[in-house]
Order: structure tokens, then C-alpha cells, then sequence
């Protein structure tokens, strides 16, 4: 460990690779709050020399020293990119590699690589962490569906012979910084879409791998706002069972003072009350008309929040033993 000592007590040193995209970005906000952490190196090939979200902290080409330098890095990279920088790391450091959280798909259920890494999944999932080397941080659309349907599934709450279908929403900043004809402000403003239709999105892996046995119609569209991700999934339930029953899964399982989950006492959520902060909101609401029965679920979250960044700082906290929750936000 190459924790600092700064005013009496040990801080983590901590860097990111990929520091200038949206995840980046936002992933250095948090540290440069977070009351445990110095940030160390903010890396970025293009931006290097000039200054990044951390007061006083300047970007800096990335490099395989200055991760050797620090205790946990983050991989805000592309995917691919992820892979490569681990297997470089550990060809360098061995048994010293620094700890990683990695935001890409490289090492997540369903990857194909997913062996040495712990799935960060911050409320399942937090247990398993302070042993992690490698924590693959989730998709931010499989987040909603997987924290809302996981609880629920194992309750015995969905019938797995009917399919259940998720219609999923993400803004723009979803798809990364770099740029795109199908994302200029002119193809995206005033307009709504569909995209990766006929069930073959790569996040449906990620949700597979934990949800196993449902059948799933994965449906994202683009949102014309920069962030956030509404969910609304359609689920087949056993007869039965209620929106109230359902609300009361979910809080026995995501107490407030030890997740980011909150549950709505009626209604179903929206995006205005999750961005900019790290929440995911859920709500549930019985649908009249339909038998055998279905209830409607809303998922909402800041794809750069809990789908990302928040996330990713959660994670970290459970590797070092700290309050899951420090340092994330609760209100925009
Ligand atoms: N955006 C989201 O909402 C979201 C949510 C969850 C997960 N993710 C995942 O998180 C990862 C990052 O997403 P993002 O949206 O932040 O992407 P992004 O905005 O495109 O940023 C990626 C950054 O990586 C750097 N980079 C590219 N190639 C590199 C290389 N070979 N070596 C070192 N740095 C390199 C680039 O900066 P320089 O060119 O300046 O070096 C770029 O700014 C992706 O895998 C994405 O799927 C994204």
C-alpha cells in the first residue's frame, strides 16, 4: 500500500485512465470530495497539461509508472482498452498491481474474462469486495434491471415462463465523449428513437448472467438529454402478489442507510429525481386488466451516477472496508 499520510490520517491514492471521458470526468469529481482518498494522477492523452476536475491536478499522459504509485486505479476506457491496460499492469507489477475498479464490459458476467473479477454490483455484491483485486463495475442500463428483478426473482415474485419486457431510455452521454454523426445535437434534439432492436443488445449479457432463467426483451432508446436512464419493465408476476408487496422486498433488501436504492411509497419514478446524484430510484405499480397478472416496474438512475462514477466510488469503499455510501451524492 502506498496509502499518504495527510493531516494525521491515511489516504488512499487513487488515479483514473480515461480521466477526460464522461466517466472519467465524473469518477474524479467524486474522489476530489471523497474525505479518504487523494487523487494521485487524472490521465488523458488528449487533455494532457491542461487542468482536470480535481483542484490543482493537472491531466497527465497516462503511464504504466504513475499507476505503480498508487494504491486503486480506475478504467474509464474504452472497451478493449481495459483488458489490455490490466494484463499490462500486471505484467509490470505482479502481486503489486494496484487494486482496479473497472468501468468498462472487459471483465463483466458474460465478457468471457470475467474469472478474476468480482462483479460490482455495490449492493449485492459488497461483501465479496474487500478481497478484490479486480471489481468490474456494471453496465448502467443492466444496473436498474438487475437491482430491481434480482430481489424480486429470488423471492419467488416472477413467473420465468412469461417474458418480461424492459423499455429502457438513456441520454446522450450514455454513448461517450467521442464523437458521432447519429449524435450531433441535430440528429438527437427533438427526437426520440429506438436503437439495438431485435434483443441483441450487449448488455443483455451482463443481465442474463444474473437473472438467470428470465426471459428478457431488452429495448433501449435515446433520450434527447444529456443524462440519466428510465426503465420501465413490464413483469410477469405470480398471482397475487401485489405493488406493496413488491415495494417491501426491495426495502428489506436495500435499507437506506447501506445502499443508494430508494423506494418510492407510490408511483414510479423520474428522471429529475436521480440526476446528478448517485440514487436509483425504483417504484411499482399493479396494472389493471391483464391475467394472469403483470406489475409495472420503474428503474431510474444518472447513467453517469450509480450507472458509472457513483457506482464505481461505492465499490471502492467496500474494497477498503469504509460506509458503502461515502461520498456519494444525494441530491443534484
Ligand atoms: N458513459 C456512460 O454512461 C457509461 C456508463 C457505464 C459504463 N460506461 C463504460 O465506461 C467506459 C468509459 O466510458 P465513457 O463514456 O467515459 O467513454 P469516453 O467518454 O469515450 O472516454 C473514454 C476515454 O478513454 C481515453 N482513451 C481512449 N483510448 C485510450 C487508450 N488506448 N489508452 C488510454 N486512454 C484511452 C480517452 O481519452 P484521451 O483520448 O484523452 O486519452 C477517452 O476520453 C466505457 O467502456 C463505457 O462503456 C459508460
Amino acid at each position: 500500500m502506498n496509502t499518504s499520510e495527510t493531516a494525521g490520517s491515511t489516504l488512499l491514492r487513487a488515479g483514473v485512465l480515461g480521466g477526460a471521458g464522461y466517466t472519467g470526468m465524473e469518477v474524479l469529481g467524486l474522489l476530489a470530495r471523497h474525505p479518504r482518498v487523494e487523487v494521485s494522477f487524472a490521465a488523458s492523452r488528449s487533455l494532457a497539461g491542461t487542468p482536470s476536475p480535481v483542484p490543482g491536478l493537472s491531466y497527465e499522459p497516462p503511464s504504466l509508472e504513475a499507476c505503480g504509485e498508487v494504491d486503486l486505479v480506475f478504467l474509464c476506457l474504452p472497451h478493449g482498452v481495459a483488458t489490455r491496460w490490466v494484463q499490462d499492469l500486471r505484467d509490470a507489477f505482479g502481486d503489486a498491481t494496484p487494486r482496479l475498479i473497472d468501468l468498462t464490459a472487459d471483465h463483466r458476467p458474460g465478457s468471457g474474462n470475467e474469472q478474476d473479477s468480482v462483479y460490482g454490483l455495490a449492493e449485492v455484491a459488497a461483501a465479496r469486495m474487500p478481497d478484490a483485486r479486480l471489481v468490474a463495475n456494471p453496465g448502467c442500463y443492466p444496473t436498474g434491471v438487475i437491482l430491481s428483478l434480482l430481489p424480486l426473482a429470488e423471492a419467488g415474485l416472477v413467473d420465468p415462463a412469461r417474458p418480461l419486457s424492459v423499455h429502457a431510455s438513456s441520454g446522450v452521454t450514455g454513448a461517450g465523449r467521442t464523437p458521432r454523426q447519429d449524435l450531433l445535437f441535430a440528429e438527437v434534439a427533438e427526437n426520440y428513437r429506438a436503437y439495438g432492436w431485435g434483443n441483441r443488445h450487449r448488455h443483455l449479457k451482463e443481465m442474463r448472467a444474473l437473472l438467470p432463467g428470465l426471459p428478457l426483451i431488452f429495448q433501449p432508446h435515446l433520450l434527447p438529454v444529456a443524462r440519466g436512464i428510465l426503465e420501465t419493465l413490464t413483469v410477469p408476476v405470480v398471482p397475487g402478489t401485489s405493488a406493496q408487496e413488491i415495494r417491501a422486498c426491495w426495502r428489506s433488501r436495500y435499507p437506506e442507510d447501506s445502499s443508494a436504492v430508494r423506494v418510492l411509497p407510490e408511483g414510479l419514478p423520474e428522471l429529475r429525481q436521480v440526476v446528478r446524484t448517485d440514487l436509483l430510484v425504483l417504484g411499482a405499480e399493479e396494472v389493471a386488466g391483464i391475467d394472469p397478472p403483470v406489475v409495472t416496474v420503474g428503474a431510474a438512475l444518472d447513467n453517469l451516477g450509480k450507472g458509472a462514477a457513483g457506482q464505481a466510488v461505492q465499490n471502492m469503499n467496500a474494497m477498503m472496508g469504509w460506509p458503502l455510501n461515502e461520498g456519494i451524492r444525494w441530491q443534484p
